[in-house]
Formats: structure tokens, C-alpha cells, sequence
């Protein structure tokens, strides 16, 4: 039975190179929107998310995520932040990330998860008051070359038992 959520987690890819072509407002609009549909603890939605643009913002948080120097050659990134007071803040937002990254996948837009918490320069950077830190900086744009990878991934039975560990699920 076809089931397209199903497809976009098995398809989607991290996406590191990207075209130069903006991504259209509306889409942009739905990509931000996952995060905030998405559920957090006792729904406190306790996080916030930066829209940024400008080319040499983009090249700036390229420079402070010293594992994503390609978001300066992204179309624009997603700074995701929770406020420091919550317990569950890394958990709510990861799952955002995860909600925003599928619905972008799900619009022909590519993008990945750089950086781990402790962004505090990526945080100055977007003036994101000192309440916030920033788990994570998402690039977009449309993929640069076709996505034809295939997922390397432990195999079902190394990571999935039934009732209990170790017994193989059917
Ligand atoms: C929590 C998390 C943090 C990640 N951090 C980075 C990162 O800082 N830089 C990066 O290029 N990729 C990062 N990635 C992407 C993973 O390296 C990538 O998804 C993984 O190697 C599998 O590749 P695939 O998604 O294309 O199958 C991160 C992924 C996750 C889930």
C-alpha cells in the first residue's frame, strides 16, 4: 500500500550541495509551519525558529558551524533554538527538525541537520535573546544533483526485537 510519509523518510537523504534557485515563499512558509505543527512536552512549544536569507548571513553561520561550511551556499537555513529552562527542549525540537526536513523533502527541497547544541555564535549571530540555545542549523535549497544514494543503515533485526531483546522480529 502506497504511503507517501513512509516514502519521504526512505528516501530522504542529507542534502549538503544546492541550487542557486530560491525556494518559493509559500513553501519556505510550510517548511517552518512542520516545526511549529509539530507536538512538544505538555505542548510548551518552547522554541523558535530563524528564517535566514541574506547571502552573507548564510555565509556567516557557515563559518560558526564548524560541521556545516556548506550552509554558505545554501538558499537560506532554518536556526532552530529552545529555551535553555526546558527539560525537554532537545527532544521538542528534534522532532521539529525532523517534521520541517520531511515536508521540505516532500517539496523537491534538500536539506540536513549541522551542528549540536552549544551554537552560541550561530546564536549572536541571529540575535536570538541568551534565554535560547541552538540545537541546530537546518540549509535548504533544491538538491544540486539528482538524489540517487542509497541509505546505508544497520538492517532491521540489528536494531528491532519483538517482546523482548534479541528475539527476532517477524
Ligand atoms: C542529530 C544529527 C546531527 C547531525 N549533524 C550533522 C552535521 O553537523 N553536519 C553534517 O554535515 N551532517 C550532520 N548530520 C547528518 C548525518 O551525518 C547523516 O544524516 C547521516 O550520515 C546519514 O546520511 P543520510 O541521511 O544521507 O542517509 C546529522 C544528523 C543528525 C540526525
Amino acid at each position: 500500500m502506497a504511503n507517501p510519509v513512509f516514502d519521504a523518510v526512505r528516501s530522504m537523504m542529507a542534502i549538503r550541495d544546492y541550487q542557486q534557485k530560491p525556494i518559493p515563499a509559500d513553501v519556505v512558509t510550510r517548511i517552518v509551519d512542520a516545526g511549529r505543527l509539530t507536538a512538544s512536552a505538555s505542548n510548551q512549544q518552547e522554541w523558535h525558529f530563524v528564517v535566514v536569507r541574506e547571502p552573507e548571513n548564510l555565509r556567516a553561520l557557515g563559518s560558526l558551524v564548524r560541521t556545516g561550511p556548506y550552509i554558505a551556499k545554501s538558499v537560506l537555513a532554518i536556526v532552530v533554538a529552545y529555551e535553555k529552562d526546558s527539560h525537554t527542549g532537545v527532544s521538542d525540537c528534534s522532532r521539529a527538525i525532523q517534521s520541517m526536513l520531511l515536508t521540505a523533502w516532500a517539496e523537491g527541497v534538500g536539506s540536513n541537520w549541522t551542528g549540536f547544541g552549544g551554537l552560541e555564535g550561530v546564536r549572536n549571530k541571529v540575535r536570538l535573546p541568551d534565554r535560547y540555545e541552538v540545537l541546530a542549523v537546518l540549509p535548504l535549497g533544491y538538491p544540486a544533483r539528482p538524489v540517487k544514494g542509497s541509505k546505508k543503515r544497520k538492517s532491521l533485526s540489528e536494531v528491532a526485537s519483538a517482546e523482548r531483546f534479541g528475539t527476532p522480529l517477524a
